[in-house]
């Protein structure tokens, strides 16, 4: 019973661009559970946003945070959390994260994800910039570190591929593949 009570967060992990922000608000629809995003919780507890954390304090700063607030909102219970892209490199992080929920990665193409980060910039501005990907040769940025974190995000419980769907048939998805 006990086990089953520190395990029951859901953690929404994946590259930038691969829909855990809207997916994870939809699952909460569905589960009428907390929706907790990581990376806005950093920024109301900075006053800033990533970006700017990024050129103002350098991103070893940003992962000292990532890590503290992962650290506080996983001592509570049937949340849907989604997490920055980057968080699960740092083992420590992931140990967290399959202690106290269950990893869903969420994965799809390069190719999409460059166009869903285009899009993004372009209705919201540069605060939706992400500090990792530059500006130049974004597209080959992103195949890199996709590479480089390929064996990370194939380590998550559940890695499900959202291109082409809705983020209503991937929420639904992992809610079937929980037995939720
Ligand atoms: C990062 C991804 C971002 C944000 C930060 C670093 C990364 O989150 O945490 O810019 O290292 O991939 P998203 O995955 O929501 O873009």
């Amino acid at each position: 019973l006990c086990l089953r009570h520190m395990k029951n967060n859901i953690y929404l992990t994946g590259f930038s661009g691969t829909g855990k922000t809207t997916t994870g608000q939809e699952l909460c629809k569905i589960l009428n559970r907390k929706f907790v995003d990581l990376d806005s919780v950093i920024e109301l507890r900075c006053g800033k946003k990533i970006p700017d954390i990024f050129t103002e304090d350098g991103e070893s700063y940003f992962r000292i945070l990532e890590t503290e607030c992962l650290t506080e909102i996983s001592h509570v219970t049937t949340q849907v959390i989604s997490t920055g892209g980057g968080l699960p490199v740092l083992q420590e992080n992931r140990t967290i994260m399959f202690s106290t929920g269950i990893v869903v990665c969420l994965q799809t193409t390069p190719a999409i994800i460059f166009e869903r980060l285009k899009a993004q910039v372009r209705k919201e501005g540069e605060d939706s910039q992400r500090p990792m990907l530059g500006s130049e040769k974004q597209f080959r940025k992103i195949e890199e570190l996709i590479e480089i974190r390929s064996n990370v995000y194939a380590e998550c419980d559940m890695v499900i591929d959202t291109g082409n769907k809705t983020q209503q048939m991937v929420a639904l998805e992992i809610v079937k593949g929980l037995g939720l």
